[in-house]
């Protein structure tokens, strides 16, 4: 595996790859898990060349939150990548991306800006979509892989890509879990063994959600309410349970198919997010 912490000298490496090669692009912070792993091993099924980067985009993080304790494990990391074939890895110094204070930025539109993780982390994807896009730009692949684990920024991905036209395939990966349910994240790391053993309540709490709709319980709102309220009384403070059309994450019509179940709640000082289809 390459490593590369200059744009130039990632432009060049790929340029040599020579032309006609197909470039799959999988974006990261680092801190990698089998999550992460699972989008390598996809991308090499949709392209020559794999290019994964790793960067802690200081401009997706509000002041207060964890920019600064954000894991870093560059060498792990490395070999990681190494070890699931990638051929790329770009990891850039902020100052390398960030070279001045970022000037033009893309917005996202206030109804998917404004909603669920964007009501509570506000700017928050206006930093991924502009970082995102700033990574397609250097990279130019034919192809990216997002998680389903952020399943509004892989909406918000895939309606950057039409919208601006960008002519890059997205791919969704499923969600990969611990044993116990836990979806996999960096932020994980953070709990204490106590809370690490209350953490799957939360898979646990939007798993009854789903099977309740699929029974045909069409009363979304009250589901919710029962969620926040059973992991309230458990220790957590949920900042969302929400029942949400796959589609663009709007507010459902009762008895509407092609649902997801988005939830995002605090254990301790821990802001843990999930969701699950219908
Ligand atoms: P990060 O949190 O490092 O995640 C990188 C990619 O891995 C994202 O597409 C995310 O959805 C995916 N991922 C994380 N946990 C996963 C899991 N348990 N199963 C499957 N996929 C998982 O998301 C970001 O970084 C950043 O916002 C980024 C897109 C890199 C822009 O800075």
């Amino acid at each position: 595996m390459q490593v590369h912490e200059t744009i130039a000298g990632l432009r060049a490496a790929l340029k040599s790859a020579g032309p006609g090669k197909r470039v799959a692009l999988v974006p990261t912070m680092g801190n990698l898990h089998d999550g992460h792993i699972a989008l390598m091993t996809q991308a090499r099924g949709h392209a020559d060349t794999v290019v994964a980067t790793i960067f802690v985009n200081r401009l997706q993080f509000r002041p207060g939150e964890d920019f600064d304790s954000y894991p870093r494990t560059f060498q792990a990391d490395c070999g990681k990548l190494e070890a699931a074939g990638v051929d790329h890895l770009f990891a850039p110094t902020e100052a390398e991306m960030y070279p001045r204070p970022q000037g033009y930025h893309v917005v996202p539109p206030a109804e998917q800006d404004g909603i669920l993780e964007g009501e509570f982390r506000p700017g928050h994807f206006r930093g991924v979509a502009t970082v995102v896009m700033k990574l397609f730009q250097i990279v130019g692949p034919d192809v990216a892989l997002f998680g389903k684990k952020d399943y509004q920024q892989l909406m918000v991905i895939r309606n950057m890509v039409a919208d601006l036209n960008l002519p890059i395939e997205i791919v969704g990966g499923e969600t990969v879990r611990a044993g116990d349910g836990l979806a996999l994240s960096s932020r994980n790391g953070y709990l204490s063994a106590e809370e690490r053993a209350e953490a799957p309540h939360l898979n646990r709490a939007i798993t009854k959600v789903v099977a309740a709709i699929r029974a045909g319980n069409a009363d979304f709102a009250g589901l919710e309410r029962d969620a926040v309220a059973e992991l309230t009384a458990a220790g957590w403070r949920p900042d969302y349970i929400a029942i949400r059309k796959k589609t663009d994450l709007q507010l459902p019509p009762a008895h509407e198919s092609g649902l997801v179940v988005l939830a995002a709640a605090r254990l301790g000082s821990t802001r843990l997010i999930d969701n699950l289809e219908v």
